[in-house]
C-alpha cells in the first residue's frame, strides 16, 4: 500500500466506522454485526499506527480511549452554565406562564423536554470537529474532560451537514439503567461496594484518569441546548432539529421526548404522561424542563443571577411510599460480605410490588435509627432494589427496640469482622460457611467464568447438601454412578453436567483466574494479569511490587491477590485444578506457534505482497515466534519490504541498520 492508498483507505474506514456508529447509537439500527464493526475499527487502528500522518484528529478510533490525564485543566465557560429554577406543582407553572406572558405581551410557545438526571456537559465544536468538553464545575469554570467525552459513542466527534463554524452544545451524560445494573453486579461479584446511584456513578466515571476505562463503560448522552453567535435559527426547537442533522442525539418529538405547546394545558399533559411513563425509560429523569421556544423572547426575558427567566424545571417527587418494616434479615455474599435487608409489608411502588429493600450496612441503619416494626419510607432510585430512606418516628410502636446489628454470621455463626475504612461487616469463615462455599461455586460455574452448562444454583445446592462438593475443585471429581443415585438427576442431566465440566477444561486461563473468585479480581483485571504474567506460576511467584507493576492494578487489588495466594487452602485448590487439566497459562501463541525460529525477533511489515495479505504475513511471523511492531526503531530486527513501500521507511531501516527482507527472502527463511 503506498501513501496515497493508505490515506484513502484511512478516510474510507473513518467514514464507514462513523456511519455505523451513528446507525447503532443514534438510530438504534445497526447495519453490520459487532464482529464486522470490530474488524473495520481494528484495520483503521492498524493503519493509523502505521501512517500516523493520516490519522484524523477526531478519528473514530479515539472512542477506545487510551489517553491518561494526570490532572483535568480548568476551563472558563464562554457562556456560564446556569441552573434552572424549580417548581413542584401546577400553581408554580401557572405563575411562571403568567410572568412570561406579561413580559411578552402575547401568547407564548413553550417546549417541553425531560430533565435528564445525569452529569451536565458543555461541548464546543470548531469547524465540525469536537474541540473541547467541559463539566459544569461552579457554573463559571469547569474541568476539561475532552478525552473522556470522546469515548462516548452517542457524542459525535465529527459533524455532518450544514453546521456553524463555532458553537457549543450542552446536554447530560448518564448511565443507562441496564448498564448501571450490570456494572453494580460485576462490582458486587468481586466484592466491591455497589455504586449508590447512576448519576454519581456517571460523575465518577467521567473523572477517571484513564480514558480507556471510560470507553469500556458505555455511558450515554442526550444534548438539549445549542449556544453560539451564528446559529441557523431563532428558536430552540429549530436549532435542536438542525443539531440532529449535524449528528447529535437530541430529544425527538417522534419519540415523545420533545413537544411544543401554546398552552399550559399541553404542558400538564406532557408532565402527566411522563410522570408514569418514566418508569419504562432505561435512564433516570427527575422532572420536565419547560423552555420558551423563541430566542428573541428568551433574550427579552433574560436571566437572574442563577437561572434563565425563560425556563423552569418541574421536578417529580421521588417515588416514595410508606410501609411497615416487618423484619431485618442479613444476607451473606460469596465474599463473606453481610448485607442487611428490610423485609417489608408488600406495597406498590413505581409500578411494581416491593417486598424487600436494601439497608446497605450498619451505618445506614444507625443513621436513620431504623428498627423492626417501624413505618419506613421506601424509594426507588436507579437501583432495581429499592432503598429505605427514612423512618416515620411519629408512628413508632411504643415497645420498639433499637436495632442491634448482628455480630455473628447468620449462616455459620462465625464472629463478624469489620475492616477499618470499609462499610460492610464480613464473615471470615471462607471454607466453612455454607453460603460462601455455594456462592463461590456458583461464581466459578457462571457464564463469564467457567461457563459450565448443565449446572445451576439448585444443582449446586443439591450436590453440596449430599456432600459431593465442598469447593469448586470437587466438581472435577464427580462420578456418573454417584450422581445417578440422586433423586432429581436423570441420565440426561448427569451427562450434561459431566460434559459441561469436561468442556470447561478448555476455558482460557484469564477466565479460570476470574473464576477463582479472588476479591477485586474481576473480568478486566483477570485479563490484564493473564496477559502480563502469561501463566499461574508467574503470578504465584510474583512479589507485591511486581503485581503493582501491571497496568491498572492498584494496591487494593494487588494486596487482595497476593494474600489470596499466600493461603495454603487456595494453593491446594489451584494445584488440584491444574491436575484436572484446567488452563493455567495463556494459549494463543503456544497453540498456533509452528516454530520458534523468530523467537525474540521484531518485524515491521510494509507494502503490498504477492503471496500474502499483510495480515497473513503478520500472523505467520507470530506463528514462528516473532513479534510485529508498527514502526521501525533501533530495536527492529527485520523490515519485510513489499511492493510500493514508501522510500522513507527504507531510508530509516537502512540508517538504523535494520535487515531488509524481500517477500522471497522471508519465505525462504520459513523453510
Ligand atoms: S436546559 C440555562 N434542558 O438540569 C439552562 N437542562 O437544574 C440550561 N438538565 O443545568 C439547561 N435536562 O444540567 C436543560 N432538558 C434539559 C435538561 C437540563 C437536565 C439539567 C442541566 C441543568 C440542570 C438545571
Amino acid at each position: 500500500m503506498d501513501l496515497f492508498q493508505a490515506q484513502e483507505r484511512i478516510a474510507e474506514l473513518s467514514g464507514q466506522v462513523q456511519r455505523h456508529n451513528y446507525e447503532y447509537y443514534m438510530n438504534d439500527n445497526p447495519q453490520i454485526s459487532d464482529y464486522d464493526f470490530d474488524q473495520l475499527l481494528t484495520e483503521l487502528q492498524q493503519l493509523e499506527k502505521e501512517y500516523p500522518q493520516f490519522a484524523e484528529e477526531n478519528s473514530p478510533t479515539k472512542r477506545v480511549g487510551g489517553t491518561v490525564t494526570k490532572k483535568f485543566e480548568t476551563v472558563v465557560h464562554q457562556y456560564p452554565m446556569l441552573s434552572l429554577s424549580n417548581s413542584y406543582n401546577q400553581e408554580d407553572l401557572i405563575d411562571f406562564d403568567q410572568r412570561v406572558q406579561k413580559l411578552a405581551g402575547k401568547k407564548v410557545e413553550y417546549t417541553c423536554e425531560l430533565k435528564y438526571d445525569g452529569v451536565a456537559i458543555g461541548i464546543q465544536y470548531k469547524n465540525g470537529q469536537l474541540f473541547k468538553a467541559v463539566t459544569r464545575g461552579d457554573g463559571t469554570k469547569g474541568d476539561d474532560i475532552t478525552e473522556n467525552v470522546k469515548t462516548i459513542r452517542a457524542i459525535p466527534l465529527k459533524l455532518t451537514g450544514d453546521y456553524p463554524d463555532e458553537f457549543e452544545i450542552r446536554g447530560e451524560i448518564f448511565y443507562p439503567l441496564s448498564v448501571f445494573k450490570a456494572l453494580n453486579e460485576s462490582r458486587e461479584d468481586i466484592g466491591e461496594d455497589r455504586l449508590a446511584n447512576p448519576r454519581n456513578a456517571a460523575s465518577g466515571t467521567l473523572k477517571m484518569k484513564d480514558s480507556k476505562v471510560v470507553s469500556s463503560r458505555k455511558l450515554d448522552s442526550y444534548l438539549y441546548y445549542v449556544l453560539g453567535e451564528d446559529l441557523p435559527f431563532k428558536s430552540h426547537e429549530e436549532n435542536l432539529v438542525a443539531a440532529a442533522s449535524w449528528g447529535f442525539k437530541v430529544p425527538k418529538e417522534s419519540e415523545k421526548l420533545f413537544a411544543t405547546y401554546q398552552s399550559i394545558e399541553g404542558i400538564f399533559e406532557f408532565i402527566n404522561y411522563w410522570s408514569t411513563e418514566r418508569n419504562n425509560l432505561n435512564f433516570e429523569i427527575d422532572g420536565i424542563v419547560i423552555k420558551v421556544n423563541d430566542y428573541y423572547l428568551q433574550e427579552e426575558l433574560g436571566y437572574t443571577a442563577k437561572s434563565p427567566r425563560w425556563a423552569i424545571a418541574y421536578k417529580f417527587k421521588a417515588e416514595q411510599v410508606e410501609t411497615r418494616l416487618n423484619q431485618i434479615t442479613y444476607q451473606v455474599g460469596r465474599t463473606g460480605a453481610i448485607t442487611p435487608v428490610a423485609n417489608l409489608e408488600p406495597i406498590l411502588l413505581a409500578g411494581t410490588t416491593v417486598k424487600r429493600a436494601s439497608l446497605h450496612n450498619a451505618d445506614q441503619i444507625e443513621k436513620f435509627d431504623i428498627r423492626e416494626g417501624d413505618l419506613v419510607q421506601v424509594e426507588k432510585g436507579g437501583e432495581i432494589i429499592p432503598k429505605v430512606v427514612g423512618v416515620n418516628l411519629e408512628e413508632r410502636p411504643p415497645n420498639s427496640q433499637p436495632t442491634e446489628y448482628i455480630s455473628q454470621c447468620p449462616e455459620c455463626e462465625t464472629n463478624l469482622i469489620r475492616i477499618e475504612g470499609e462499610a460492610k461487616h464480613y464473615c471470615t469463615n471462607e471454607t466453612g460457611c455454607p453460603t460462601q462455599i455455594k456462592g463461590k461455586i456458583t461464581h466459578f460455574i457462571s457464564r463469564k467464568a467457567m461457563d459450565i452448562d448443565g449446572l445451576g444454583e439448585e444443582t449446586i445446592e443439591l450436590l453440596y447438601a449430599e456432600k459431593f462438593i465442598n469447593n469448586y475443585a470437587d466438581l472435577y471429581t464427580l462420578q456418573e454412578e454417584d450422581l445417578l443415585k440422586l433423586d432429581r438427576m436423570a441420565q440426561k442431566s448427569v451427562s450434561n453436567l459431566l460434559q459441561g465440566v469436561e468442556n470447561s477444561k478448555q476455558i482460557p486461563f484469564e477466565r479460570v483466574l476470574f473464576a477463582l473468585g479472588i476479591r477485586y479480581v474481576g473480568e478486566t483485571v483477570s485479563k490484564k494479569l493473564a496477559k502480563y504474567f502469561k501463566n499461574m506460576d508467574a503470578i504465584l511467584n510474583a512479589t507485591l511490587e511486581e503485581m503493582l507493576a501491571v497496568d491498572e492494578i492498584g494496591e487494593k487489588i494487588a494486596e487482595s491477590l497476593f494474600f489470596f495466594l499466600q493461603k495454603e487452602e487456595h494453593l491446594e485448590l489451584i494445584n488440584r485444578l491444574k491436575s484436572y487439566g484446567l488452563q493455567f497459562e495463556i494459549v494463543e501463541k503456544e497453540n498456533t506457534q509452528i516454530s520458534t525460529i523468530f523467537d525474540g525477533k521484531t518485524f515491521v511489515v510494509s507494502g503490498v505482497f504477492e503471496n500474502f495479505s499483510r495480515n497473513d504475513l503478520k500472523k505467520t511471523i507470530e506463528d514462528y515466534g516473532g513479534k510485529n511492531v508498527g514502526s521501525i526503531s533501533k530495536k527492529t530486527d527485520y523490515l519485510i519490504a513489499g511492493d510500493k513501500m514508501g522510500p522513507a521507511k527504507k531510508e530509516k531501516a537502512e540508517s538504523l541498520e535494520v535487515t531488509i527482507l524481500s517477500e522471497q527472502e522471508f519465505t525462504e527463511m520459513l523453510g
